[in-house]
């Protein structure tokens, strides 16, 4: 209630001195013809950051007025000292993304200022939350917890409004049920595809003892078996990459860190050409693996029981629908997985002991590749990959709106 009525009661005094200065500025503005003087200009930017302030302010009220409709308990802000535009917070995440340790000044600021806790980026009032009743509530409830805002202009630019990670309501339902067949049972127990890629991983790992990045490798790695999986197509960066497809995964990464980062400082609505232009080389490179990857299915009976696109492009879906909705696997499936495999060898480097009790489940199966079953049931190492994944997140979501 206390945060209801602070933020009323500021928004309610500054309404009068607002509409003051935006109607002083307008006056100055009209009678100063084509020179502005420099009282003008001065009304004018007091009339912007006043407006700006409002914006704020009502911004709040509003969440405050509809979590409590919702019977939510309240959480802590930041203790911004820029209330208004929170340039204080956004500078150091900037900074963080530059030098790569944005989770870990996430993880701070989540240690310091609570598992869950209000913070504002232009204007844009966040709630930011690790708590796992609270992600798994917003991950289960599309309806209540829909894509909006900031979380959708960072993805919207590369996915399209009908993307699985873009879309709310019948659009995302009708993404959610073209994409299941893919994830069956029978598909994701075709091991074969996964075990080329994962043998072009181990022979990529320098034998002489030399530095080595193991993180690169493992998100060639994992872009290798993402294209592979849904188009039946690899980009082979662990093998022989073709220069179109050196040039899509820089583009590819410069694109995903640029939205990663204007994700989470409020500033995806922000124009850029650079990352329009990367876009489309991303865009029109997936669309050409797709048209080889569609004449190749339709000249010869293909290796596996299932690809994605074949099943698409039956549907009739046109060319531009099916190449979001593959854009959007790939990335859901090569960071996370990339993330998840290295921070897990950080810590098993650390921890002699797991890795002893790892080798002993894998030592298990004689040498042999694993069945699907066998996978399932190696509880240890399914463990080990879980806590090295809750230890490092491999994803940070950019805000949603409620
Ligand atoms: C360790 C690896 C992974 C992690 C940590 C992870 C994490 C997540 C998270 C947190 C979301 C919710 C994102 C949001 O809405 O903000 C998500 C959604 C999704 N992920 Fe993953 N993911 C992983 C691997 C994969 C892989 C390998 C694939 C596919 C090949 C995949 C496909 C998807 C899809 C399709 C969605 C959207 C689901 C929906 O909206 O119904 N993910 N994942």
């Amino acid at each position: 209630m206390g945060n209801i009525l602070r933020a009323t009661f500021f928004a309610a005094v500054l309404s009068p001195f607002t509409a003051w200065v935006c109607l002083e500025a307008t006056k100055h503005r009209n009678a100063s013809g084509p020179y502005m003087s420099w009282p003008t200009r001065w009304y004018i930017l007091l009339a912007i950051g006043t407006v700006i302030l409002q914006i704020s302010l009502i911004e709040r009220l509003r969440y405050h007025l509809r979590a409590r409709a919702k019977g939510c308990l309240s959480a802590p802000c930041y203790p911004h000292k820029d209330p208004f535009l929170g340039l204080d917070l956004l500078i150091p995440v900037i900074r963080a993304f530059k030098e790569n340790t944005v989770i870990y000044n996430f993880q701070r600021r989540f240690e310091k200022y609570g598992h869950t806790h209000w913070s504002i980026a232009f204007t844009d009032w966040t709630i930011n939350t690790e708590d796992p009743e609270n992600i798994k509530a917003i991950l289960t409830n599309i309806d209540d917890f829909p894509i909006a805002g900031p979380r959708l202009h960072t993805v919207l630019p590369l996915l399209g409004s009908e993307s699985i990670f873009a879309s709310n309501g019948q659009a995302w339902h009708n993404a959610r049920s073209m994409l299941r067949p893919t994830f069956v049972r029978d598909q994701i127990a075709d091991l074969e595809c996964f075990d080329r890629h994962i043998s072009n991983l181990l022979r990529a790992i320098p034998r002489d003892g030399s530095t080595f990045d193991m993180q690169k490798l493992l998100l060639d790695m994992t872009m290798d078996s993402s294209t592979d999986f849904m188009l039946g197509y690899s980009t082979n960066l662990l093998i022989k990459p073709l220069p179109e497809a050196r040039k899509f995964i820089q583009a590819f990464e410069y694109v995903s860190a640029t939205m990663g980062r204007r994700g989470s400082t409020g500033t995806a609505f922000l124009p850029s050409r650079e990352l329009d232009d990367q876009i489309k080389i991303i865009q029109s490179f997936v669309e050409s693996y797709m048209v080889k990857a569609l004449a190749d299915g339709r000249k010869h009976a293909r290796e596996r029981k299932y690809v994605f696109l074949d099943a698409m492009a039956d549907s009739g879906a046109s060319m531009e629908y099916i190449r979001d909705q593959v854009l959007s696997i790939i990335i859901a499936g090569r960071d996370t997985t990339a993330g998840a495999i290295s921070s897990t060898i950080y810590f098993l480097a650390r921890h002699p002991e797991v890795v002893a009790k790892v080798r002993e489940e894998v030592l298990e199966l004689n040498e042999k590749n694993p069945s699907w079953e066998q996978l399932k049931n190696m509880s240890y190492l399914s463990n080990t990959i879980k806590e090295g994944s809750v230890n490092i997140a491999p994803l940070n979501s950019p805000p949603s709106h409620v």
